[in-house]
């Protein structure tokens, strides 16, 4: 590939679009928006206005898009149930593809989309954007340089997390759909605190899941609002996560080791994994060091997807090829539904699921398939009941 920039085909121009991405593509060099694909007019007319995409480079539909060509990659951020079809349809075109968490809905469309890919060689690299973020980048170097020892618990997680529209009665965000977005906060924010766990504890496969997931405050749709995982790895090291969703954004990040542990440190508050952090801490014995302070660009939220982005690119112009790839993106969608599976039936999930099991084949939407214990979580909350006006 040339040094010339890489164009982009932005395909959802919503919230993570604009909020978060628009300013981490402006910060990088080498890269530049061309298109965009939006159903929303207002989204395509602001595109036009802000980003000065002309109407005719503009599409309703992804796959006008994805037809029109004359982009390098594109990169998706569109509910979750649109994944499989839009990224099938690009890996068919052989456009390469940055995809948002979850890859998928289930484990059925992630072959499909990974067939699609293998077929013409397209790259589909998975925006694990967290992975980049200063303080859990550098949780994860220390913990590979052997600053803990041997990594063997990981805590992560995110409470009162905070996501457009998913309060009130009234609430109406297709991530309350468990026939859009798969599930609720489990598949939606979950995926981001499993791939640092595994990041942290040194990149081994989650090979046992146990879990729980409840609804306790959201009252809209047919999703959990709670989640809570204990992941277990073939040596014995493990990780436990939690989440909820709600209007604040505490939690933590930590991984201990045989020889001391590493925290991210938030002065400020506002502690979830997603925030900015001030300093990574270690601990040994009784004594506590900080190190070296981080600096932070807090606004515009530049920083958010631009390690994660400029990864992918480094992949395609052949300087780097460590990114995560859609293996990866198969791999925390595959643990996210053993997740719903073992908090449905109460009962562990030994990975990998089979091809046989409802669940691979229709993630969530599978579980009312299994044989569930009648004070099963999905029965007393009537979860998962897949129709689109939940
Ligand atoms: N990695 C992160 O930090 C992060 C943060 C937020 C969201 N996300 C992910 O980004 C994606 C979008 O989430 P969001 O918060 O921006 O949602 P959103 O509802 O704010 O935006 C989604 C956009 O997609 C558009 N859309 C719907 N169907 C489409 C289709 N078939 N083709 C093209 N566009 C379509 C909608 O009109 C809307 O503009 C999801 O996968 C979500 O999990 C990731």
């Amino acid at each position: 590939m040339s040094n010339a920039p890489i164009r982009v085909g932005l395909i959802g121009a919503g919230f993570a679009a604009w909020d978060l991405k628009v300013p981490s593509y402006a910060a990088l060099d080498g890269v530049e928006i061309v298109a965009v694909a939006d159903p929303s007019p207002d989204a395509r007319e602001r595109a036009q206005r802000e980003l000065g995409i002309p109407a005719e480079r503009c599409y309703a539909d992804p796959l006008e898009l994805v037809a029109a060509g004359g982009v390098d990659m594109v990169d998706v951020s569109t509910p979750h149930h649109t994944h499989c079809e839009i990224l099938v349809a690009a890996a068919d075109a052989g456009i390469p593809i940055a995809c948002d968490k979850p890859l998928a809905m289930n484990l059925r469309e992630a072959d499909l989309i990974i067939g699609a890919a293998e077929r013409t060689g397209t790259p589909i690299g998975m925006l694990q954007n967290f992975r980049w973020f200063p303080s859990h980048a550098r949780v994860t170097e220390l913990v590979g340089e052997g600053a803990i020892g041997t990594p063997t618990f990981a805590s992560v997680n995110a409470i009162g997390v905070f996501a457009p529209d998913v309060g009130g009665e009234n609430a109406t965000s297709w991530r309350l759909r468990s026939a859009l977005a798969g599930g609720g906060i489990l598949i939606d924010y979950g995926i981001h605190v499993i791939y640092l766990a595994r990041a942290y504890l040194g990149g081994a496969p989650f090979t046992k899941v146990t879990a729980h997931i409840d609804r306790m405050v959201v009252r809209a749709g047919d999703v959990e609002d709670h989640a809570t995982l204990l992941l277990e790895t073939a040596s014995g090291a493990y990780a436990s996560v939690s989440l909820t969703w709600g209007g604040g954004s505490t939690g933590n990040a930590t991984v201990f080791g045989t020889e001391g542990a590493l925290k991210v440190v938030h002065e400020g508050g506002l502690n979830a994994p997603h925030n900015a952090a001030s300093a990574v801490a270690l601990t040994q014995g009784r004594m506590e060091q900080r190190l070296d302070p981080l600096t932070w660009e807090v606004l515009p939220l530049d920083w958010y997807y631009r390690g994660a982005i400029a990864s992918f690119v480094a992949r395609l112009r052949g300087t780097d090829d460590t990114g995560p790839t859609v293996d990866d993106g198969r791999a925390d969608l595959e643990v996210v539904l053993a997740a719903y599976r073992s908090a449905a039936t109460g009962e562990p999930v030994t990975l990998p699921l089979s091809a046989a099991d409802p669940v691979y084949q229709h993630g969530a939407a599978g579980l009312r398939a299994l044989d569930l214990p009648e004070d099963s979580v999905v029965l007393r909350h009537d979860l998962f009941r897949g129709e689109a006006d939940a």
